[in-house]
């Protein structure tokens, strides 16, 4: 067997290890659940070896979709104390099955094209993805309803977990306009990670409160969108929604009427040109809707937009540029912040590491946009982290060691679906 072989064994290995009937929890202790975009990108890696168990993770995580379209972060499709906060401390209205009450990067409407776009069972992936539309739907609409209440093309996020990079540097300057909460509360992660790869006490006494405000304000989007002292626009949620919105229209070509066909093209519309306010002259960056202002840390997400097919051609060299620069520092891209800003950790988190997941999009993207050839320097690099080091959570980009959970699922997927083809 080759090591290529090898290695991929290893990470279908990881995905029925990790398998629970019909949903992937990330890592076992860590993350013991159903979580949102785990559950996407994991999707992807079953599509190698199992179609129906792929589409299957899907509609397991549809089963959490709230009547108004949120899908949420974390489904829990059976009760666990390895994790803090549970479905009791969330108090979210969806109960069969509980849910959390924030949503995650919206990674579904992409991945259900990518499925049915691949599928060998012409007839089961038809089927499934007709199934799924309508859901999708909903769930966009309730981003661009919810999340976008003054129609501008960009969407808020409420709380640094939505984002799925919870302690990344750019939100230190939002959180820190969040109080502390005041409950005692358990750090589980702690159980099973060493806190100086997690992120900092401060940090979660912030994620903590913000669950306990939008829980006060029984998940109302109106009460949020007055009352959440975290408000921010996102680059990764937003390029990750204005990427499944064109997914989306594809399946609306197949399975959806003219008007909503015409609906989600607005969608796309207003994004090509809000994203414009994202972009610094260098990179693309979040900014702070409550004091109004650019959130100005480089890193890993401000490529996204290119995976989103945002960027023209002279956009597009100018990013590979910076990317290339940053590879200069660094054994391996892509760093989840710059590697010369002085909030650069390489073991914490998503303050510094690399990870497969952001990598495998931010590669789609140079290659959708022209560049192919960093496109194969990425993809090369994941390689190496996942032949050298094992199927972690996060990669230090100078050592290469890995962090966080082991055995995790949706670095195996991505190894599946991309690294290791
Ligand atoms: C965690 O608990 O670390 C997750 O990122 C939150 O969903």
């Amino acid at each position: 067997m080759s090591e290529q072989q090898a290695l991929r064994e290893r990470a279908v290995e990881i995905l029925r290890g990790n398998d629970r009937g019909g949903y992937t929890i990330p890592t076992a202790g860590l993350y013991p659940f159903q979580w949102n975009w785990d559950a996407g990108l994991t999707a992807l890696g079953w599509a190698r070896i199992d179609e129906p168990r792929a589409w299957r993770e899907m509609s397991r995580l549809f089963e959490g979709l709230w009547d108004d379209g949120l899908l949420p972060h974390i489904v829990f499709h059976v009760p666990s104390e390895s994790y803090f906060p549970g479905p009791e401390f969330w108090g979210a209205p969806h109960q069969r099955p509980p849910t959390s009450g924030i949503s995650q990067p919206p990674v579904s409407a992409t991945v259900v094209r990518l499925l049915l776009d691949s599928a060998r069972d012409r007839d089961g992936a038809e089927a499934n993805a007709a199934a799924l539309y309508p859901q999708l739907l909903r769930h966009h609409r309730w981003w661009h309803r919810a999340r976008d209440p003054g129609r501008t093309g960009l969407v808020v996020s409420y709380h640094p977990w939505e984002t799925g990079r919870d302690n990344h540097p750019a939100w230190d300057a939002p959180l820190a306009a969040v109080p502390p909460t005041t409950t005692a509360y358990p750090r589980r992660d702690l159980q099973h990670v060493d806190g100086s790869q997690r992120p900092r006490q401060s940090d979660y006494d912030r994620y903590i409160y913000l669950v306990e405000l939008f829980r006060s304000l029984d998940y109302a989007p109106d009460k949020l969108h007055a009352r959440s002292p975290f408000q921010v626009l996102d680059v990764g949620i937003n390029a990750i929604l204005a990427r499944a919105d064109r997914d989306l229209r594809a399946l609306a070509g197949r399975f959806g009427t003219a008007a909503e066909q015409a609906e989600i093209d607005a969608w796309t519309q207003g994004a090509q040109a809000a994203f414009e306010r994202l972009w610094d002259g260098t990179i693309y960056q979040s900014h702070d809707l409550r004091a109004e202002r650019r959130l100005a840390v480089p890193g890993s997400a401000g490529f996204l937009p290119l995976y989103a097919g945002l960027c023209d051609r002279e956009r597009a060299t100018a990013l590979a540029r910076l990317a290339r620069r940053w590879g200069e520092q660094l054994r391996y891209r892509v760093p989840s912040t710059a590697p010369d800003h002085p909030d650069f950790e390489p073991r914490r988190y998503w303050r510094g590491p690399v990870w497969a997941i952001v990598n495998w999009m931010v590669a789609d993207g140079f290659a959708r946009c022209g560049e192919q050839a960093t496109a194969e320097c990425i993809k090369a690099d994941t390689a190496a982290l996942l032949a050298n080091t094992g199927f972690y959570e996060y990669f230090d980009p100078q050592s290469g060691a890995g962090y966080g959970g082991g055995a995790f699922s949706w670095t195996a997927a991505m190894g599946l679906h991309w690294a290791l083809n």
